[in-house]
């Protein structure tokens, strides 16, 4: 079977011998050394000031949320628009901390939101969390200036593209911040795992804070000082005292120590990804029962699922037997259209009928990506391509 996930780390055997060597050599596995230096490197390959490891995507996008809340950023009651093709708990987040989530329609193209959708509900929005989608983006750049041209904070979901560019820029860059996952089959696995990024110095303390429990220990000292001041907090108190809404979305050093380790398989993973990437995609456009991706605007694109969006159901039907019957794993593009999905449908009456979202989730379906795929399994994929 040629399953999404095939294993659980890159260059696993030795990754997992270097791990039992970790974990019966440490005597610390909460939060410490490996983790800060996970942190320190992650920014630095990703070209960030700042980053804040935390235990999952899912955390990353619930800690950023409440943190854009606790400084003002974002207000209760603020509209944002979100990627209607996308992943539960990239929405989630906005639902529960009391904003209202307005869906915005991909582009079939790119499966990504446009510059133009987000035009037409600017008057609408405070903020736009957008999902970067299996490795790819719309004009992202353009979105950044419409964005700043109205005044609208602007983040990025990233859980799905590190590694993927635009005009020399990674992913994740675009926003005032943005958010990765480790979890196992993404790009780099941590296990479990998610990282938000951000220049904002504001911003990353803020973060700190929100991450774990709402206090100031993780702060340097020239913000804990400031912190303590403003508060009249002394150092004893300062122990136990909770500066604002929070929770503990703390990774453990095993985390840390698999994401040093990942670390240097960054470019590998990504280049090998990438490579896959365009030559499913140039068998795809060779068949006209698929319908064609144009990412021209894009430097690099780097998933871990390829998507296959056919033209009609009978004919998506015709693709996912001949798929299951090879014993090659298939899911759906992500959630689909998340207006539909029964969490949506149960506390958000509003929907704003995203038909190309629909249309994905009608009619595609995504197969494996991963650095691991032997030439075989390729060759076995490129079959099943063919018309
Ligand atoms: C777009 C997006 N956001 C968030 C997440 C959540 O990440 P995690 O599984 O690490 O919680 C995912 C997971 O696949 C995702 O695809």
């Amino acid at each position: 079977m040629i399953k999404l996930i095939k294993s659980s780390f890159y260059n696993e055997k030795d990754t997992k011998k270097k791990l039992a060597k970790f974990i019966l050599k440490a005597k610390i596995f909460s939060m410490k050394k490996e983790c800060a230096n996970f942190e320190k490197k992650f920014a630095k390959k990703q070209s960030r000031r700042y980053a804040v490891f935390v235990s999952s995507g899912s955390t990353a996008n619930l800690v950023l949320i409440q943190a854009l809340l606790n400084l003002g950023k974002l207000k209760k009651g603020d509209r944002i628009g979100f990627s209607a093709l996308t992943w539960s708990t990239n929405v989630m987040p906005l639902m529960q901390l009391g904003l209202i989530p307005i869906a915005l329609d991909c582009n079939l193209k790119t499966l990504n939101v446009s510059p133009s959708e987000i035009e037409k509900k600017i008057s609408k929005i405070k903020g736009l969390f957008l999902t970067n989608v299996l490795g790819m983006a719309d004009e992202i750049e353009k979105i950044k200036e419409i964005c700043q041209r109205n005044k609208i904070i602007f983040i990025e979901d990233n859980c799905e593209s590190l590694g993927s560019r635009i005009s020399g820029k990674l992913l994740g860059n675009f926003g005032l911040a943005s958010t990765f996952s480790f979890f196992v089959g993404h790009h780099l696995s941590t296990i479990e795992g998610g990282m938000i990024c951000t220049d904002d110095e504001k911003l990353y303390q803020m973060l700190l804070i929100t991450r774990i429990h709402g206090w100031d220990r993780n702060l340097g000292l020239i913000a804990q000082k400031e912190i303590r001041t403003t508060h009249k907090v002394d150092d004893f108190y300062a122990k136990y005292t909770f500066y604002d809404l929070a929770f503990n979305a703390r990774p453990t050093e095993v985390n840390g120590f698999l994401g040093n380790n990942q670390l240097q398989y960054w470019d590998e993973m990504v280049s090998i990804r990438a490579k896959h990437f365009k030559l499913f995609q140039s068998i795809v456009g060779q068949n006209d029962d698929f319908v064609p991706l144009d990412l021209s605007h894009m430097d690099l694109i780097s998933n871990f699922a390829m998507p296959i969006i056919c033209k009609n159901k009978k004919t998506v039907e015709k693709y996912k037997k001949r798929f299951i019957n090879h014993g090659v794993e298939i899911r759906p593009i992500i959630a689909g259209n998340i207006e539909m999905q029964p969490f949506y449908k149960k506390y958000i009456n509003k929907k704003t009928y995203c038909l190309n979202s629909n249309f994905i989730h009608q009619n595609g379906f995504y197969f494996a990506n991963n650095p691991e795929l032997n030439k075989k399994e390729i060759n076995t994929i490129i079959g099943l391509l063919a018309k």
